[in-house]
């Protein structure tokens, strides 16, 4: 790194060598970034509500795990590059070139991999838990419907059979939305209401269906999240074991009233369960006469 020669490009440039302000700057911004992150998921303010369900229990510890590895991995690297920034910062020094290194480039990445992989396989089992493995054979079956905008949940009444359904036949404005086919007789004590009501620690298996378009269906304090697609039923099974009133929304962009498909998932004991099974049982009954 020889002097310069008066007249080049290079000339005079003695003058702001070495300047730290704008690389001290940098680094600083990168460091209050870092902590400001750190700051808003460890003060815990964003945080969602407690879970429901052990599965839900097991999803925040997959989700904790990702987070720390992760966050542990970008206070490193952003920390590093402020570090970088300021420790190689212009002192008027000619650039040189460096064509990395091969070593640290196969650590780094496969570190990566494996991270990545590894989180994802761990996941895979909180997530697949509710969706690949069966529901209990006496988990109360419950079907859910979407359509724009509304939900519909309906229990198959005290033949625990569900009534045939037939698209032709669907008319919310004369109180069939899901189109209940009135010649099978098992679908006579169907019960079809537009808020889920579960008795507390059963096992639900949610049969999830729509009659138009994409829609969604989340809880979050279940933890479940699962699309709501014509033409198939998607089972999904959970057991609530806290009682109260959880919002459901849907989460698929599905037409102009999006924003207002909502519904409640209501989880209650066992007598209010029956009771609520009797008194929708007495409307059928008296609505039929
Ligand atoms: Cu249905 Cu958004």
């Amino acid at each position: 790194m020889g002097k310069f020669r008066a007249g080049s490009k290079y000339a005079g440039r003695n003058a702001e060598e070495g300047s730290a302000a704008t690389p001290l700057l940098l680094s600083l911004t990168l460091v209050v970034l870092v902590v400001s992150v750190v700051y808003i998921f460890l003060s815990g303010k964003w945080s969602p509500p407690a879970p429901i369900t052990t599965v839900g229990e097991a999803v925040d510890h997959q989700y904790q795990l990702t987070l720390v590895v992760t966050g542990v991995v970008f206070i490193l690297s952003q920390l590093g590059l402020a570090w970088a920034i300021f420790r190689y910062r212009d002192h008027g020094q000619r650039a040189n070139y460096t064509h990395g290194n091969n070593t640290l480039e196969l650590l780094w990445t496969t570190a990566t991999a494996i991270l990545f992989i590894g989180l994802g396989l761990m996941g895979y089992r909180a997530w697949g838990e509710v969706r690949f493995t069966e529901a209990a054979p006496d988990a109360i079956q419950i079907e859910a419907t979407e359509n724009q905008f509304v939900f519909n949940f309906r229990y198959p009444g005290p033949d625990g059979k569900f009534g045939r359904l037939d698209p032709k036949l669907i008319s919310a404005s004369t109180g069939n939305p899901l189109g209940l086919d009135p010649s099978d007789p098992a679908g006579k004590d169907d019960i079809v209401v537009p808020t889920l009501t579960v008795p507390v620690n059963r096992e639900v298996e949610l049969l999830i269906r729509s009659q138009d378009v994409i829609h969604n269906f989340f809880v979050r304090e279940l933890r479940l999240q699962q699309d709501a697609v014509p033409g198939l039923i998607v089972p999904l099974h959970f057991t609530a074991n806290r009682t109260g009133r959880y919002e459901i929304v849907c989460t698929q962009l599905c037409g102009l009233g999006h924003y207002r498909m909502r519904s409640f998932l209501d989880v209650v004991s066992d007598a209010d369960y029956r009771n609520f099974l009797k008194q929708q049982e007495q409307q059928l009954q008296s609505a039929g006469q």
